[in-house]
């Protein structure tokens, strides 16, 4: 049976996600937008694609929900991006309400879906996520830890002259300028990061991926979508296709690292019951550290919501 996928918010990141999740071709989606058009228009060039690249998902642009009813999954992208000098938590009271509404009607159409949050500040976002739709935290999470890693993964092929494809990397924490690129959890081919490359060049890499968002925001004059789009639509892949895919997300957690009650990148097992598992990996003293300090970040933004 055909999936059935909503992804709220039409613009640059939603969009993406909804053409990446068209060329998988195993889903339904439906893109949702208050601008009148938008969805509509965006949605028909991406079934217009299709006949090109070979897929025939069908993709419904809507500026309502009726046609969300039933979903798998509602993945969440509304909300303002940041501009050059904003940081993501400047963003949290105007995407806060946006989010709490849209959460609203996404889980009255659709009870058993599982949500999945893009829009920043992304850990706080989910946490108004979750207290809306009021759903268990296996079913409420966020991505972000997979777009993190996947910048750390790029600068480490491009700084060791080796396919991406062999780079297995891992970013935990909130997704903020304190995150943790875990560099004890990272190989290239199975060798550690640490024996191949020197200290400072890492030190470098760590930087440069932290403030990874920041740099494409200071190029473009908004913030990135086609990573952050397939990178949503990866999770997707793992929840419909029940992959049990390990990866990073923004998940509950209440105990795990030594944190509770906080939204917080951490490995996961994604799949068809949401997050599956809360993998804890073996930190070292300093990353331990640093997870905490990331803690301190998310709690602070959290701290302004107003529910
Ligand atoms: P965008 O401005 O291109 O698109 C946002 C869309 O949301 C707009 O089309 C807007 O009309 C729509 N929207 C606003 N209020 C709405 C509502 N109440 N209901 C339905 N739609 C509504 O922004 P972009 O670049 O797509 O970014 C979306 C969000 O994702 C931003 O908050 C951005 O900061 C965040 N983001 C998060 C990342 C992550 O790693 N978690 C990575 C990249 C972006
Ligand atoms: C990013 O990391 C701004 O969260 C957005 O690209």
């Amino acid at each position: 049976m055909r999936r059935k996928v909503t992804v709220v918010g039409a613009g640059n990141v939603g969009a993406t996600c909804a053409q990446v999740l068209a060329q998988r071709d195993y889903a339904d989606v439906v893109l949702v937008d208050i601008k009148e058009g938008l969805p509509q228009g965006k949605a028909l060039d991406i079934n217009q694609m299709g006949p090109v690249l070979g897929y025939e998902a069908s993709v419904t642009g809507t500026n309502g929900y009726e046609e969300t009813a039933g979903s798998d999954v509602v993945v969440i992208t509304a909300g303002l991006p940041r501009s050059p000098g904003m940081s993501r938590d400047d963003l949290v009271t105007t995407n806060e309400k946006i989010v709490g509404s849209v959460t609203e009607h996404a889980v009255a159409q659709s009870p058993d879906a599982t949500l999945v949050v893009v829009s920043n500040p992304l850990d706080a976002m989910c946490h108004v996520a979750k207290n809306v739709s009021g759903w268990p935290k296996e079913r409420v999470f966020g991505m972000a830890g997979i777009l993190d890693t996947a910048r750390f993964s790029t600068f480490i092929a491009w700084e060791t002259g080796t396919s991406v494809k062999d780079v297995t990397a891992m970013v935990l924490g909130g997704h903020g300028d304190q995150m943790v690129p875990v560099v004890s959890a990272t190989t290239v081919g199975g060798v550690p990061l640490t024996k191949l490359v020197a200290a400072d060049r890492i030190e470098a890499m760590v930087e440069r991926t932290r403030k990874g968002g920041g740099e494409i925001v200071n190029l473009l004059g908004t913030s990135a979508w086609y990573a952050p789009g397939a990178a949503a639509a990866q999770m997707v892949d793992a929840i419909c296709l029940d992959e049990k895919r390990l990866l990073p997300s923004t998940a509950y957690l209440e105990g795990e690292y030594g944190i509770d009650g906080l939204y917080m990148g951490v490995p996961v097992k994604l799949g068809r019951g949401g997050v599956e598992d809360i993998v804890e990996l073996d930190l070292s003293d300093e990353e331990r550290g640093w997870l905490a300090e990331s803690a301190d970040a998310v709690r602070d933004a959290a701290s302004v919501l107003g529910r």
